[in-house]
């Protein structure tokens, strides 16, 4: 399609494909990912450890949620652009979560947003998708809520994990979610949720059976070092292609070797 809608991902789970998210959080990246084919961005609240600094998404504000959003949605031509709605935007009620969802929208021109909560979120998933404001829910480990799940920990595991799991995704489902998005979640609770519901499911660390796969794209391109979650696979390395580069930048400042001749201007 020229423009990915909700309605091609559907169609992608129907025909049995598979399509790739990725985040992003500006324009040159989004038009750099959105050329390369990726079918949805994300402007994920992640964008407060990555671009903010943060330590967590929780300081993420609807203002530059918006901000963010404005950036991608102007550098992407043919992706889906989803947004995050950030802690604190949503959860009093389906009427808060409608009114952050149209803003989203109405300001930053988001197709579609992404809300973390379980089915005690049916109302609002609800509310937002008879507002106009297409959801993709994010459940399994939701990073808003991990002073309440007992830090970063792998969700969906033990007695009973595969129906609680399918049940959060079928009331999501039901109540309108275009799909469900599962963060680390056992791969086989992951694949049995993507076989029970009709919608698209996009996984990160939740093995190979959702119908997309979604990474941060600064940990998928190697932007930082240390240690990285078992689900991100490095396809670059670039703090090291840019810590050279800037090396040495800065070795030729200090030997007077740039700028040379010709990058300068006559008289
Ligand atoms: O904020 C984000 O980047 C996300 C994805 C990692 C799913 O929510
Ligand atoms: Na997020």
């Amino acid at each position: 399609p020229a423009r990915w809608r909700t309605v091609h991902l559907q169609r992608a789970k129907d025909e049995g494909r598979r399509f790739a998210m990725l985040t992003a959080y500006d324009a040159m990246t989004a038009a750099l990912f959105d050329e390369a084919g990726v079918e949805v961005l994300l402007v994920g609240d992640s964008v407060g450890n990555t671009v903010l600094g943060h330590p967590s998404t929780l300081p993420v504000t609807l203002d530059e949620m918006v901000l963010f959003s404005t950036a991608v949605v102007r550098g992407a031509t043919r992706a889906l652009v989803v947004a995050d709605l950030p802690f604190g935007s949503y959860e009093a009620s389906p009427q808060q979560a409608v009114a952050a969802g149209v803003r989203l929208m109405k300001e930053a021109g988001v197709a579609a947003v992404k809300m973390e909560g379980d089915e005690r979120f049916a109302e609002h998933v609800a509310a937002l998708t008879a507002a106009g404001v297409p959801v993709m829910a994010h459940i399994g480990f939701t990073p808003q809520s991990e002073h309440v799940l007992g830090g970063y920990r792998v969700q969906g595991r033990g007695e009973g994990a595969v129906e609680r799991m399918t049940a959060s995704a079928r009331a999501l489902e039901e109540a309108g979610a275009f799909a469900v998005l599962m963060e680390m979640v056992p791969s086989d609770v992951a694949a049995a949720v993507d076989a029970s519901v009709r919608v698209p499911t996009v996984g990160i660390g939740a093995g190979p059976g959702t119908t997309g796969q979604v990474l941060v794209w600064q940990d998928m391109l190697g932007l930082r070092e240390g240690r990285m979650p078992r689900f991100v696979k490095q396809y670059a390395q670039l703090h090291a292609v840019m810590g050279d580069a800037v090396r040495a930048f800065r070795a030729d400042v200090l030997e007077g070797s740039f700028p040379a001749p010709e990058h300068g201007f006559e008289g």
